[in-house]
């Protein structure tokens, strides 16, 4: 059997890496407001849409970064497969909302790269120790996102059924992840870094907001 050095085993290493980071597709679920009437909705109306809809795509995207990383320091097979089948249905919730946005001709956050790049991080950060410690994470993680989009399905204006129908899909997709993990053995993670992950996800949503 072939030895691996140590240069090769690196370079092993960084084209999994970047296939991981480049390779992620969705999972190719329909659009969930692809046959449902767009209603007459004020200008004001559609504002509001747009910038929670900015929010929800910056999530999305941030998502993305959370289970890249946590699938490029996944320590078995079977951890990283689980974390890129979930990337790739995160994928979905990204497509539909950048859909949406460009529905209503608005725009995805200027932060994405930022929110992106900090979420690789994150995610490789929390899957360091051990596959545990990460589902652990990603069950908190899933749970805010969760009670997150449940408030937005309750601030959109009635008439908008294109976006609860999105909200909705998604909102059921981010519980059954939440479950994944903690069948998967998902730790409880301390207090203190829930509230530190609600005080990071509240600097991201007032800022994609905004911009
Ligand atoms: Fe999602
Ligand atoms: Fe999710």
């Amino acid at each position: 059997m072939k030895k691996y050095s140590s240069t090769d085993k690196l370079l092993i290493k960084s084209n999994d890496i970047l296939n991981i980071l480049f390779n992620i597709k969705s999972s190719g679920r329909n659009y969930p407001a692809k046959d449902i009437h767009e209603n007459e909705m004020s200008e004001s109306d559609k504002k509001i849409v747009r910038n929670l809809m900015r929010v929800n795509h910056a999530g999305e995207v941030s998502a993305q970064g959370l289970y890249i990383g946590h699938a490029i320091l996944s320590k078995t097979k079977e951890q990283k497969e689980l974390m890129l089948n979930m990337a790739s249905e995160e994928k979905d919730h990204l497509e539909w909302c950048g859909h949406r946005i460009k529905e209503l001709k608005g725009q995805t956050s200027v932060f994405n790269p930022l929110w992106f790049t900090g979420s690789v991080a994150i995610g490789m950060l929390s899957s360091f120790t051990n596959d545990k410690n990460a589902l652990g994470f990603i069950e908190e993680t899933e749970k805010q996102v969760a009670a997150h989009l449940e408030s937005h399905i309750n601030k959109i204006p009635k008439q908008d059924n294109k976006t609860f129908a999105i909200l909705k899909k998604m909102r059921s997709d981010e519980i059954h992840h939440g479950i994944t993990a903690q069948k998967h053995g998902a730790k409880n993670i301390p207090s203190i870094i829930k509230k530190i992950m609600n005080i990071t996800a509240d600097v991201m949503k007032v800022a994609s907001f905004r911009l």
